[in-house]
């Protein structure tokens, strides 16, 4: 069986974005891969955060990851901060990663030129050699995220094949396994755009809540938001990105939610207005999310969440240290382990 990973930062309440680009593709995987689904705290950690905040949000992720319907006897849930070898691997990783790579990252680029160099963490920097750590420790053969991670993903096969011609005794015997990347199409919810401003990625930690929908809003707000979303004026429900990037934006999310293809909700919808559209879409969303939001609220306090990250943790950390092993023994670092 193939193995997948991914994993999703605590850094606020997870939206319908990471729902549709990640989230759901992760429940369809478990049944044909061996997977960890894990809490990338320590990502979180590279802007500033509460703590209590941060705890709170990482219990909030992991009562998520079951609630929309990951089964722990499938799939490893574990927060990444239990598991040191993530950022052991890390730090080999980085040493075997160029300056110019890591500047290169557009979301470094983007998020260092918001802040400014100064109030600019170094972890912002290296942040994806900790990623790349993270899917090579469980020897991934897939990583399913959204369409934002893809250089990350790039940046992880580049990763993987120089440290394999580098240490490899044999280049038939690769020491670290090279991951795909899996991710849905644009019109399948890839890169599900801001409520607001439909040319921005919809982001859970955006300033402005109107821009998404958290997973945890509670119906009315879901209807609320929706209701507000930025649209045009022609009134026609099509879908032209270019063009009508705020309805193209519904379409998606209302496609990715539901039995209908993007075709269908433009025929369905060719004589109604955007009122009615976004009525209907409102419903839907809120149909997907209140159950989910009932088993989460049943799992956030419970017993059973903390044993199955308890058991996550040592499943993990099982799989990760004996690639680390092979990893240190590879650069010489300590004395040569047995594996
Ligand atoms: P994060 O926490 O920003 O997002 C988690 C997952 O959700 C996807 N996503 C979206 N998909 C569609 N539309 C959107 N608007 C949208 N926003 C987010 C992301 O692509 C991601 O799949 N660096 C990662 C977390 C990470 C990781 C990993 C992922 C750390 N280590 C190893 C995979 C493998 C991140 O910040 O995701």
């Amino acid at each position: 069986m193939k193995t997948i990973f991914s994993g999703i930062q605590p850094s606020g309440i997870p939206t319908i974005g990471n729902y549709i680009g990640a989230m759901k593709q992760f429940v369809q995987l478990q049944n044909d891969y061996h997977c960890f689904f894990c809490i990338v705290d320590e990502h979180a950690i590279t802007v500033p955060q509460d703590r209590l905040k941060l705890r709170k949000q990482i219990l909030q992720l992991a009562s998520l990851y079951l609630a929309v319907g990951i089964d722990p006897e499938k799939a490893t849930v574990f927060i990444q901060s239990e598991v040191p070898a993530h950022a052991e691997a890390a730090w080999i990783v980085q040493c075997n990663t160029s300056l110019g790579e890591l500047e290169r990252m557009t979301q470094f680029k983007d998020k260092s030129q918001k802040a400014g160099s100064t109030s600019v963490s170094a972890g912002l920097l290296t942040y994806p050699p900790l990623m790349v750590a993270d899917i090579i420790l469980y020897n991934a053969d897939l990583v399913p995220v959204g369409e934002d991670q893809k250089q990350h993903l790039e940046l992880t096969r580049d990763f993987v094949e120089r440290f394999n011609s580098r240490y490899a005794e044999k280049q038939n015997q690769p020491l670290l396994v090279l991951p795909e990347v899996k991710i849905p199409d644009k019109n399948a919810g890839g890169r599900v755009m801001s409520l607001q401003d439909p040319t921005k990625k919809m982001s859970k930690s955006d300033s402005n809540s109107k821009g998404f929908i958290s997973m945890l809003d509670e119906p009315d707000v879901i209807r609320k938001k929706i209701r507000s979303a930025v649209t045009d004026s022609s009134g026609n429900i099509e879908y032209d990105v270019e063009n009508k990037p705020g309805i193209s934006n519904l379409l998606v999310i209302y496609s990715s939610l539901s039995d209908f293809t993007i075709g269908e909700l433009v025929e369905k919808y060719a004589t109604a207005g955007y009122a009615e559209f976004k009525n209907d879409l409102a419903e839907v969303v809120v149909n997907v999310l209140e159950p989910i939001q009932t088993r989460y609220n049943e799992l956030l306090t419970s017993e059973e969440l903390q044993i199955i990250l308890d058991e996550g943790a040592i499943e993990a950390s099982k799989v990760a240290n004996k690639t680390l092993r092979k990893m240190k023994n590879a650069v010489g670092l300590g004395r040569k382990a047995k594996r």
